[in-house]
């Protein structure tokens, strides 16, 4: 289990707890409001789950595979440096206090 800090889409900040193992991409949707539609449920091909990840914590991350990247490439707001899919960041112990912002709506 650890923590992840996020700004939604309303400009409001959580703390979640997210279990070891499981993807970023289940918290974002359960938020209240601001939060992601993950509506391929995490099958790496509908990009609504992009998030902006911290800089630092960008570098702790494992490299995009090619379909995140081209999906995220396809974003308006693809930012090289931050721009990840939730979907395909798994939870771990090195994680714990990930930094992140939801990327706006398109
Ligand atoms: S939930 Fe669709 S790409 Fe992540």
């Amino acid at each position: 289990m650890g923590k992840i800090k996020v700004t939604d889409r309303e400009g409001e900040q959580h703390e979640l707890d997210v279990a070891t193992g499981m993807s970023l991409m289940e918290p974002l949707r359960d938020l209240d409001s601001g939060g992601i539609e993950a509506l391929c449920g995490g099958m790496c091909s509908c990009a609504t789950c992009h998030v902006f990840v911290e800089e630092e914590w960008f570098a702790k991350l494992d490299e995009r595979q090619d379909d995140e990247l081209e999906l995220l490439e396809g974003t308006e707001c693809y930012d090289e440096n931050r721009s990840r899919l939730a979907c395909q960041i798994i939870m771990s112990d090195e994680l714990d206090g990930i930094t992140l912002t939801i990327a706006p709506e398109e």
